[in-house]
């Protein structure tokens, strides 16, 4: 498999590119990452792998991904890139949209006009819980067929653009499947996400702060169950087995409130409980997201495999031992947002 992996720097994306390039289907793969705030070369530390190649350059160059899509001939594009982080969106949206959307666009007519030319290459598009929007307390879970009701700037730019891949698939024929997976945790998640920060903040004895009253529910995952997921609807496309379109939900059944989480990452740290500090709620804050991924499981052969609390003790152990990274990532611009958004 040729396959090209945009935002393959940021965190789901660079553990991306290790599960794949542990595959010996695969002939290469190139990683195309603007290195936004949030894309680390650190993440990728180590590869030596003739098979990959990294091109510093946007989803958004037209020029560019027309050359990288005629040059290679790729099978598959897996499309990682995004402004993926909801408190930037609510700051300022513009991002969003140029990245998550125009960004998809700027993939989709690339990939058209290669189809045009005879080449057939299958989109993989990444997507999220957030499309369907918030639970209460006793709904079920989200299923593939839950309509879109996208609640903040930032899901409202990954529904436009799961709307606009479910478009070109019906309107131009190209091929494309999306995927929408819950919340993901493991290492190399840039420590401005609920896990990371709080982790580092209870080992630095810093505040932990929490939104409004911190009951919020989102259904932990993680990263390598989901990037095996993606992997697995790869080899389905590659096997005939699914149909262009179609959706594909990933989650773990970890359904944790964001207080139960912090008390838990306070433990396993030798935190304490004074550190916590309740903060003004996030504005629309969605309440509650459960993924039903029984699709996946019958139809991919996949299933969630990483136990929640070994997962969430191994990922605490790997941002406490990787003091390297953590100083790489936190760059000025890093440092401006912590005191920007936490005063
Ligand atoms: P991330 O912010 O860690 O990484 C995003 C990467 O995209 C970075 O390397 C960044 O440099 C790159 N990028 C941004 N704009 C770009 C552009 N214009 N051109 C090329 N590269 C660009 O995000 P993540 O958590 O790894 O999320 C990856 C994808 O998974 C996103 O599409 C996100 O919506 C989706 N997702 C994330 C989660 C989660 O819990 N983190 C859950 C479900 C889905
Ligand atoms: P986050 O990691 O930003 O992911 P998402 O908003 O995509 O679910 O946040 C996870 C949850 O943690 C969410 O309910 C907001 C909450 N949260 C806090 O309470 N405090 C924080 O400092 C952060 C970053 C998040």
């Amino acid at each position: 498999m040729k396959i090209l992996i945009t935002g393959g720097c940021g965190f789901i994306g660079s553990h991306a590119i290790k599960e794949i390039l542990s595959r010996e289907s695969t002939e290469f793969i190139v990683n195309i990452d603007a290195l936004t705030y949030s894309g680390q070369p650190e993440n990728l530390i180590g590869i030596e792998d003739s098979r990959y190649r990294f091109v510093h350059g946007s989803i958004n160059d037209r020029e560019l991904m027309n050359t990288l899509l005629r040059d290679y001939e790729f099978d598959y594009v897996l499309n990682f890139a995004a402004e993926s982080h909801v408190d930037r969106s609510i700051d300022s949206v513009a991002e969003f949209i140029e990245t998550n959307i125009d960004g998809t666009r700027n993939i989709l007519e690339a990939i058209l006009k290669m189809e045009s030319n005879g080449k057939k290459i299958h989109l993989i598009q990444i997507s999220t819980d957030e499309v369907y929007g918030s639970l209460g307390d006793s709904e079920p879970e989200f299923i593939e067929s839950t309509p879109l009701n996208p609640r903040n700037p930032y899901a409202v730019t990954k529904a436009a653009s799961d709307l606009l891949v479910g478009s070109f698939v019906n309107t131009h024929g190209i091929s494309a499947s999306i995927t929408r997976c819950s919340n993901n945790y493991g290492p190399n998640q840039f420590p401005e996400k609920l896990i990371p920060l709080m982790t580092l903040n209870a080992i630095e004895g810093k505040k932990l702060p929490i939104y409004g009253d911190g009951m919020q529910i989102r259904d932990w995952i993680h990263v390598s169950d989901h990037v095996k997921g993606v992997v697995a609807l790869m080899d389905a496309v590659s096997d005939g087995t699914i149909e262009s379109g179609e959706v594909f939900n990933f989650g773990a059944s970890n359904e944790l409130s964001n207080i139960e989480i912090v008390k838990k990452i306070i433990a396993l740290t030798g935190a304490s409980e004074d550190q916590i500090e309740y903060v003004r709620d996030r504005p629309g804050h969605d309440r509650r997201y459960a993924m039903g991924f029984a699709k996946a499981e019958q139809r991919l052969g996949w299933t969630p495999i990483v136990d929640w609390d070994r997962g969430l003790e191994e990922t605490i152990g790997w941002y406490s031992k990787n003091d390297d990274w953590v100083n790489s990532v936190r760059t000025g611009e890093y440092r401006n947002w912590i005191d920007e958004h936490y005063g």
